[in-house]
Order: structure tokens, then sequence, then C-alpha cells
């Protein structure tokens, strides 16, 4: 079986090929342009999007040496995402799975990214606990099967990726900031600075606005301007960051694994390619002699193999869409088992 998958949620054009279990193409093209914006700008994304797609799709079936027309399944991105952005992904694949008369199948990026450890030689057995960390989420979620996601925690405000990237403007890097912060925080010393982690009423909960906060009260009390803080020091308040909220991610892992009797464990999204981090979930996978599965990086930031991948376990579950699907930009808890 072929599966055709197409990303558009926000600032990354990919597009893959999945036949059987075997990845033919993922391609993915990064919008650089957004980075002298600070952030990423909505409709430069989706005019960007609409330009690449379809040259996209062309090179991903070459590179797989697979014929439009040998394609059995088309699946794209419904949400979360900048809906711009979606709608040419999702629009895209709707009119081929037209022209071609083949089944469409909708699939929610955070599935995506809850199951891309499916991509990986070494897969995830049910039931495992996964920490998806993105730009847009965090979320820590027991799942049972491909069906079958609970939820146990969610940010209360800023997601741990959206932190990275507000910390890192603070400390004048561009953006996307994460991996900038990572390569600052090697440098510095990250017991330098005790910053706050939060504590939540819901146990499993995050909370990174406080830390942000922190952070942005400790560069304006001891420098009077950011381009003022010496190179060692930037390092410093960077690596004490990432230590505060990679400690808050692990601490909440580490409790529901007291709690939760599971197989696996899981860390995907775009801050899943945070080295420390990776090394913190590994020795807790350890300590608790569980099986850890941690995409490559290519499956970490948004791709389209993830949601090549998810959409053919929801066909193969019975699911498939009509043409009136539509694209939405935000979550809520009724969208995750759905499809
Ligand atoms: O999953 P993703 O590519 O897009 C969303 O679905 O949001 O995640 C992007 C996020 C950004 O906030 C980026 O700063 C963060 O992932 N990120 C990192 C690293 N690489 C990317 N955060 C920390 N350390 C990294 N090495
Ligand atoms: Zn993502």
């Amino acid at each position: 079986m072929n599966v055709l998958g197409i990303e558009t949620s926000c600032d990354e054009t990919s597009v893959a090929v999945l036949s059987d279990d075997k990845l033919m193409a993922n391609l993915i093209s990064s919008q650089d342009f957004h980075s002298k914006y600070g952030g990423v700008v909505p409709e430069l994304s989706s005019r960007a999007h609409l330009q690449i797609v379809k040259p996209l799709v062309e090179d991903a079936l070459k590179q797989s040496e697979i014929k439009l027309e040998d394609i059995d399944l088309i699946t794209a991105t419904a949400g979360p995402g900048l809906i711009g952005a979606l709608l040419v992904g999702f629009t895209f694949a709707k009119g081929l799975s037209f022209s071609l008369g083949k089944p469409f199948v909708a699939v929610n990026h955070i599935e995506g990214h809850i199951f891309s450890g499916f991509l990986m030689e070494e897969k995830p057995e049910f039931p495992f606990l996964v920490l998806v960390v993105s730009g847009g989420h965090t979320l820590l979620l027991y799942v049972k099967s491909f069906t079958e996601i609970m939820q146990l925690g969610t940010t209360v405000d800023d997601a741990a990726g959206e932190a990275f990237d507000k910390v890192a403007k603070m400390l004048g890097y561009g953006y996307p900031g994460g991996p900038q912060i990572q390569a600052a925080s090697k440098r510095g010393d990250e017991n330098k600075i005790d910053f706050p982690i939060a504590g939540l009423k819901n146990e499993y909960d995050f909370s990174f606005s406080g830390l942000k906060t922190a952070v942005l009260r400790y560069i304006q009390k001891n420098y009077d301007d950011v381009n003022n803080i010496p190179g060692n020091e930037r390092d410093d308040i960077a690596a004490s960051f990432q230590r505060a909220v990679v400690t808050a991610l692990i601490n909440n892992v580490d409790k529901a694994l007291h709690k939760f009797d599971v197989k696996s464990l899981s860390l995907v999204g775009g801050v899943a390619a945070n080295a420390e981090l990776r090394n913190k979930m590994t020795s807790l996978a350890e300590k608790f002699k569980l099986k850890i599965v941690i995409p490559d990086l290519e499956f970490c930031g948004d791709n389209a193999a993830m949601i090549a991948l998810r959409g053919k376990t929801l066909f193969d579950a019975g699911v498939s869409h009509t043409l009136t699907a539509k694209p939405y930009p935000s979550l809520s808890p009724d969208q995750f088992q759905a499809g």
C-alpha cells in the first residue's frame, strides 16, 4: 500500500511517501525567511506553501520511484495549525484524492507526533507513555492503542517550544530559538541561576510562563540592555533556563511512570530534538527499565512521514474522510482519537 502524506500546518512544507512500512521519501522544505520577523508570519507561510507543495509532491514521487496513479491513500494534516497554511496542503490533498479516486484521511498533527516513534526501527510497545513537546503543545499522554489516547497533563500557559523561542528572543537569538539555546547551554553553567519550576494542581500539568518572566526579570535586574550581556553570562542564562525546562518536563514524566504501568516511553515533537532532554528521558527509561523510543531528528520537527504513518493506521482502523472535511486551527480533546 502506497501512502502519500502532506504536512503544511506551520512553516514547513513536507511531503512523504510510505510504501507499506517502508519510508520512500520524506521531503521537508523549511521557510527560513520568517527568522527576520522573529516568528512565523501566517500569510507569508500560506503563500510559500502554495508555491512549493506541487513541486514537492512531484519530487517525493520521483525519489520514491512511484507514479501518482499508484498511490492508494492520500493523507494530510487537518490541524491544529495556522488555518491559511493548513488549507493549502489539505485542499491540495483533497484535490488529488478526488482526481485519482483514492481515499482520503485527515490527520491530527499532534497524533502525527504521538505516533512518530513508529517511524523508527525500534517501535514503541503499547501501552506507552509519550511526552509531546512542540512549539504549540506540551502534552503528557498514556497511549493504549492506535485509537485510545488518554491525556494526563498539558500546559496551562506556554508550550515548551514556545518558552524556548521567547527566551531565545529575550537573549537576542533568532527564531526558532530552541537550537540556539541548546548550543549556548553547552557552553554555559546550568547551575548558575536557580530559575523557578512551577507546581500545579494537576500534578502532570506544565507551566512555563512564570519561568519566562523570571528570565526576563533576571535580565532586567542585572543588565541595562540585552546587548550588554557578556557572552559567557548569556550562555549561563540559557543553560540555567534549559535546565529548568528539562527538569519540569522530566519531573512530571517521572511522577506518571510511578503511577502508570507501561511498556515503553516516547519523546516526540520539535523540542524532542533537544540533546539534554533526550539524554534525561533515556536515563529515566533506564531507571524504570522501559524501552525508550525517541525519533531521529528528521521526525522530531514537523514532517509528512508522521502524517502518512498516522493516516495509514487510521485507515487500517476503518477511518476515511469525505471531501467535505475541513481543517481546524485549534485542538479540542475529542479531536484526539477521532482522526
Ligand atoms: O514540532 P515542531 O517542529 O512544530 C510545532 O508543531 O510546533 O516544534 C517546533 C519547536 C520550536 O519551538 C523550536 O524552538 C523547538 O521546537 N526546537 C527545540 C530544538 N529544536 C527545535 N527546542 C529545544 N531544543 C532544540 N534543539
Ligand atoms: Zn509539530
